[in-house]
């Protein structure tokens, strides 16, 4: 416990070096030492610059969920996470379903939404800005340049006014392509804040992204013949009756479907840190599109169609191949070449199948042997290993 009333952190401690501010913490925090080489010694120079105040890294199991099958070609995939069964249980849905002739994916155009939030704007401020569209556009032209080389760049616009707070939403919808987008859709909101400001008679609030990405959007199916599907006592068809069921729970009730979709995520969230995206969007992204008609529901299921058991799953994937901390450190960048280095709407694709083996594997185990006979035949395992 640091002893507040003997030692306290210097005022300059976030401009320190790393060692310097080990030091420092190991004075405030006293005597017995705070092993703080638990934070690592590689590549200190680089987390340095990527966070305030950074001390090191946080280690966290790397693994391969080997086996996939996606659009015909061979897939292991890289998955950081800290729960015992995922991996495992990644690996089993993958097989199983690779075995069936594997995954069909598709992914959408990357296309996100920057938003300008005015307060006071007119009354008819949504046809003005409408009917000055091309002006909009010319001044984000210099900042969306680069993206348009590739094939990006704006993409049109949606208004929306609150009756509640007043206030006039404006989106600009830009396609980011390989980029997760943050930094590009906040910078194109400020810079058309001021037009926007000027076309309204308002005053901006705020200019940020939206984590409402339900247009960039992946999704995947798989196929298996119920005859694959014994386990246990049942037999394949009482198997994969058992699934629809389950899956239909999820489409029905919310309280089942958001455990069924926090298993869709043990997949596609492993896969995020494991590239080093932004986790946290995906998931807030995913879990919007689950109640995107008012009521929170399953974003994958199963179905019974002529003797075989189709799998499907449909999502915002929000993953970027380059920018930010994706690819920046060792491990993420190893990720990223293991999967022999997609672009970003590759990246969902993967993100989407590996999502759908994920959601298999669990409602597969939780329908026939139940979820914890499972468990125990990993921590079995580990008992074996000496762990
Ligand atoms: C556990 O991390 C995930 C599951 O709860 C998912 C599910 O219930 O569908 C097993």
């Amino acid at each position: 416990m640091r002893d507040l009333e003997r030692e306290s952190l210097p005022l300059n401690f976030r401009k320190l070096d790393i060692a310097a501010r080990r030091a420092a913490l190991e004075a405030a925090y006293g005597e017995k030492g705070l092993e703080l080489g638990a934070l690592g010694e590689a590549e200190l120079g680089l987390v340095d610059g990527m966070v305030e105040s950074a001390l090191g890294c946080l280690s966290l199991p790397f693994g391969l969920a080997t086996g996939f099958l996606i659009d015909g070609r061979a897939y292991d995939v890289p998955m950081a996470t800290e729960e015992a069964s995922v991996i495992a249980a990644a690996t089993f849905g993958a097989r199983l379903v690779a075995a069936a002739g594997g995954f069909s994916t598709w992914a959408s155009e990357p296309v996100m939404r920057a938003q300008v939030f005015l307060e006071g704007a007119l009354p008819g401020a949504e046809l003005e800005i409408e009917r000055r569209e091309a002006e909009l556009r010319a001044g984000l032209e210099p900042l969306l340049a680069s993206l348009g080389r590739r094939g990006g760049g704006y993409r049109g616009l949606a208004l929306c006014r609150n009756e509640e707070t007043g206030l006039l939403r404006v989106d600009l919808r830009i396609d980011v392509r390989d980029a997760m987008g943050a930094n590009i859709l906040d910078a194109a909101a400020e810079r058309a804040a001021s037009e926007l400001e000027a076309m309204s008679g308002g005053r901006r609030l705020m200019c940020i992204l939206s984590n409402d990405a339900s247009e960039r959007r992946a999704g995947a199916s798989c196929r298996i013949p119920v005859g694959r599907l014994a386990r246990a006592s049942f037999s394949g068809e009482e198997a994969a009756r058992r699934m629809v069921l389950a899956s239909r729970a999820a489409e029905t009730d919310p309280s089942r479907a958001v455990t069924h979709n926090k298993g869709v995520m043990n997949g596609v969230s492993a896969l995020a840190l494991a590239t080093g995206n932004d986790f946290r969007a995906i998931e807030a992204a995913a879990h919007f599109w689950a109640c995107r008609d008012g009521r929170y529901r399953g974003i994958s299921g199963f179905r019974l169609v002529d003797g075989g058991l189709e799998g499907w799953i449909e999502l915002p994937l929000v993953f970027g191949s380059v920018g930010g901390a994706i690819g920046a450190q060792a491990a993420t960048a190893l990720a990223l070449r293991l999967l022999r280095k997609p672009d970003g709407r590759g990246l969902s694709r993967i993100a989407a199948a590996l999502g759908l083996a994920q959601n298999f594997a669990a409602l597969f185990a939780l329908v026939t042997e139940g979820i914890q006979a499972g468990h125990m035949k990993l921590h079995a395992r580990k008992r074996e290993a000496g762990a």
